[in-house]
């Protein structure tokens, strides 16, 4: 991984000699980092969302060989302390990076919604229209049938239909792709079934 990524910069640095700008110059390390200030390569830190001053010292100590990691101090080697400066103020520039997907939004999202129509009851006391509609969706969740859970969610109001918003936009979402794939499913069985 080393090697590859010191063969990488000295091509990239090869590359950009004849780059003039800054915003030129700063095209290689993106190559790296990500476009956006995001990286997306492994072990190699997103710029964006970091100040100027930190990335200034990162900058300095790559430079200086304090921080060791030879592809940053191959680049950084040249630096005069003004690309230092000023390489760090492109960086600060840099969007911050998205927050990492996150693969238990929609659990998250279901648990509010139930936090919100979940209301403490004294024993014998019936279920509130919205906590039986989710109570009913949970069911049809769990039977595998979305378009069911759907349309117990869907007549929601006030703040339990805010809290279901994004779950429901989500589910019909899926929904939509499905019967999407199931139309093509049944084009291409027909088109196999003529071409036989
Ligand atoms: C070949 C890929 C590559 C290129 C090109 C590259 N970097 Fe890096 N950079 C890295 C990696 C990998 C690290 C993390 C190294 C380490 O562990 O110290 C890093 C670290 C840094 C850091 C420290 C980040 C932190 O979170 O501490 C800064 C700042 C930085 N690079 C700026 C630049 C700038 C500015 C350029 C262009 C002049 C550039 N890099 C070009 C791969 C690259």
């Amino acid at each position: 991984m080393r090697k590859t990524l010191t063969a990488l910069a000295f091509a990239l640095i090869a590359a950009s000699a004849s780059a003039e700008t800054l915003e030129e110059r700063f095209v290689t390390c993106q190559g790296c980092h990500g476009e956006k200030g995001q990286s997306e390569i492994e072990n190699t830190p997103s710029l964006g969302g970091q100040q100027a001053p930190y990335a200034l010292i990162q900058l300095f100590m790559y430079r200086e060989k304090l921080r060791s990691f030879e592809p940053m101090n191959e680049i950084a080697k040249s630096f005069t302390d003004n690309d230092l400066s000023k390489f760090s103020d492109l960086i600060a520039k840099l969007p911050k990076p998205a927050p990492p997907a996150d693969a238990d939004w929609s659990e998250r999202a279901w648990a509010r919604l139930r936090g919100l129509v979940t209301i403490r009851r004294v024993d014998g006391a019936g279920q509130s229209a919205p906590e039986a509609a989710v109570n009913a969706a949970e069911r049809s969740l769990t039977a595998g049938d979305l378009a069911g859970a759907v349309s117990v969610l869907d007549p929601l109001t006030g703040p339990p239909a805010e809290a279901a918003r994004p779950w429901l936009q989500m589910a019909r979402q899926r929904l939509a792709v499905e019967a999407a794939l199931h139309q093509v499913e049944g084009l291409l069985v027909v088109r196999l079934g003529a071409a036989r």
